[in-house]
């Protein structure tokens, strides 16, 4: 059966559009129900417009425009929500709503956790603090989201050689490219029902 998605959005929402690209060309069998965020405007929101996909945004508080995550819960429930994927969302989610939707949660990031993440590990700081390490890999990670920043189950991974990047820029454009591959091959096996979690590990099936 088809999975509803709810992809979570702060920015400007490639990895939404590598979603909905791989949806549009069949590799997906999945919906986008509703794009949220935590921005009144932002480059994602346009994104969801041209796809006719339901916008939401939500603060920690209701009101002026935003849902606060009570209500979000609710409105993504009625939604029938089967998957929440944060695509570059950058607002830390209340335990509340994460146990609401336990598993059910991922997270895209770009880099190989647990290394250069936690709190103000986003965007180019990553990149930068991947560069000024001299690191020779880098690349993406999708886990499972918990109420620790970056913590939850590693999921999926994937490397990129960055020995003979020039700068932070350089890495960002290699690792964002492994990103929207990495992440709609894990909602795939999310939608096939192929992620389970056993012993302390996510475990994909082939
Ligand atoms: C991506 O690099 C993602 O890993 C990180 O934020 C960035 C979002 O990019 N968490 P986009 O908005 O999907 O283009």
């Amino acid at each position: 059966m088809t999975k509803n998605l709810a992809v979570f959005v702060s920015g400007r929402g490639s990895n939404l559009q590598a979603i909905l690209n791989k949806i549009d060309s069949g590799y997906l069998n999945c919906k986008i129900c509703a794009v949220i965020s935590d921005k009144l405007i932002c480059g994602a929101f346009e994104i969801a417009d041209k796809s006719n996909i339901q916008k939401i945004s939500v603060s920690k508080t209701f009101g002026n425009g935003f849902h606060n995550y009570s209500k979000l819960a609710e409105v993504l429930t009625e939604f029938g929500v089967d998957l929440i994927v944060l695509a570059g969302f950058l607002q830390k989610i209340p335990d509340e709503f994460i146990e609401i939707f336990k598993h059910r949660i991922i997270n895209i990031h770009p880099a190989l956790l647990p290394s250069f993440g936690g709190k103000g590990m986003y965007g180019h700081f990553v990149h930068e603090a991947v560069f000024n390490k001299s690191c020779k890999v880098s690349g993406a990670t999708v886990h499972f989201v918990d109420s620790v920043y970056d913590n939850g189950f590693i999921i999926a991974q994937k490397v990129t050689d960055i020995a003979d990047a020039v700068d932070a820029d350089e890495i960002a454009k290699r690792v964002l490219q492994i990103e929207h591959e990495l992440l709609p091959y894990v909602i795939k096996k999310f939608c096939d029902g192929k992620i389970k979690i056993e012993n302390q590990r996510a475990i994909i099936s082939p």
